[in-house]
Formats: C-alpha cells, structure tokens, sequence
C-alpha cells in the first residue's frame, strides 16, 4: 500500500484542484476515521477499504486508484474518451472524469452492442484481461436477420475462418444455437466488428449483439442498463475462471 498526500489524493480522484482540497480540509470536510484531517500535506495509506473510513463533505470516498467496474452498456453509446454524442463515461459520476489515472474501458463494445462491459484504472489488470495469453473468453447473444442454415457451427469451430479484409484465420469459437435466428457464441479473441463480421462471412446479417459474459463473469440480471458496479477480488478472480 502507498501512503499520498490527502490534497493529491483527492485532487486525482477529482474532487478539485488541490488548492480547493486544502480549503476543504481546512473547512473540516475530509474526515477519517471520526477525525476531520485539516491539512493537505497529511499522508493518507491508500487502502481498499477507505470509502468505508473516509467522508468527504459528509459523503463516502469514492473508490480509490486501482478500482475495476463492470457496466451494462446499454444501445447507443460509444466506449471512447472523445467521440461526439453519448459516451460509456457519461454514464458514471461527472468527478470521475477527472480521475488520474484514467478509468478506461477494458476493449470496446460497438455502439449498437448492448452488455457487459469492464472498465478500470489500473494499467496492468486491463492488460492482463485483454492479454492472448489470459485467454479470457467473451460470450455473445447474437439475433439473426436470417434463419442459421446448420453450417454455422461448424465453420466457427474450424479456425479457418478468415474475415473479409484479413489473412489471419480466427481462433474456433464456439456456437450455441437457442433456435434459427438466436444463438451464443463464444469468442476467444477481440477483433473489430468480430461477431458481426463473422456472420457476414456465412452469409448473415446481425440484427441484435448483446455479451453477457467475460470470462467467468456474467452480467448480472439485476444490473440494469446504464448501472454500474464496483468488482471486487472474487469477482475480478472470476475473470479469469471460465466455466
Ligand atoms: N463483435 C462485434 O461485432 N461487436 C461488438 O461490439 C463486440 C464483438
């Protein structure tokens, strides 16, 4: 754990400059522990469990660097920091904007695929996620324009599929079929458009792309569209447990 100075602390959370943290403090408005720290050059250990010992003007901290989220991303909205129109980061509180080091999506869903989407601050789990060798798989509601004609599965699951454009075969994945124009599939790598050009590769259109698992990690149904939720160390573990 690393010990910082509350006004840079809270100035990286995004609580304000840290000429306004100091006025803050100094206001008695960052308590710790039941005692209000009036000044900025105090230390503070960064510790997981600071929102639950921490206020600030009477509100819990939020959660500190090294936080990691999952969103359900609803139709729409674009996962980037700069695009015009309606963006994932409108969806979490305004301070966080401001937060260094950032809070980024972990890959990107389209902007018309709705589901589970993780985001976080922390440089190396993103990485580790996203990393080939993590191997972390990413499941698929798909709804089709067309009924499947059978041979669907079979071609996903060779690896020798190659999409428009490309020359490296993708990686099998795997196809559920729930009925013609419904399935899951599976995927094990994180191409653009991958799902959507997949089915253009066997002659379908892609009508409706919801994911509803990274990893072990499902979206859970109580989390509705636009919600988010802090993960913790299970649920960050479950990731990487694909069952
Ligand atoms: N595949 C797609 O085509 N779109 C997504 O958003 C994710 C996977």
């Amino acid at each position: 754990m690393i010990s910082v100075r509350l006004d840079r602390l809270l100035a990286n959370m995004g609580y304000g400059s840290r000429r306004e943290i100091a006025a803050l403090a100094a206001a008695g408005q960052v308590v710790l522990d039941g005692q209000a720290i009036r000044k900025a050059d105090t230390k503070v250990l960064v510790a997981r469990d600071l929102p639950a010992r921490m206020t600030v003007r009477g509100a819990p901290l939020d959660p500190p660097p090294g936080l990691a989220l999952m969103l359900h991303k609803p139709l729409g909205v674009t996962c980037s920091h700069k695009e015009v129109g309606a963006l994932v980061y409108d969806l979490l509180p305004q301070r966080w904007k401001a937060r260094e080091p950032a809070i980024s999506t972990v890959g990107r869903l389209d902007k018309e695929t709705s589901g589970l989407l993780l985001l976080t601050d922390d440089g190396e789990l993103l990485h580790r996620i996203i990393s080939p060798r993590s191997n972390v798989p990413k499941r698929y509601l798909v709804t089709l324009a067309r009924p499947m004609d059978g041979t669907e599965g079979a071609a996903f699951a060779a690896g020798t599929l190659v999409l428009e454009g490309e020359d490296k075969p993708l990686l099998p994945a795997e196809l559920e079929v729930h009925s013609p124009t419904q399935a899951h599939l599976t995927i094990h790598e994180g191409r653009y458009h991958q799902v959507r050009r997949m089915f253009a590769a066997v002659g379908n259109h892609v009508e409706a792309l919801h994911r509803d698992q990274v990893g072990g990690l499902d979206l859970p149904a109580d989390l509705a569209p636009g919600a988010f939720r802090m993960l913790d160390d299970a649920a960050i573990a479950a990731i990487f447990t694909p069952r």
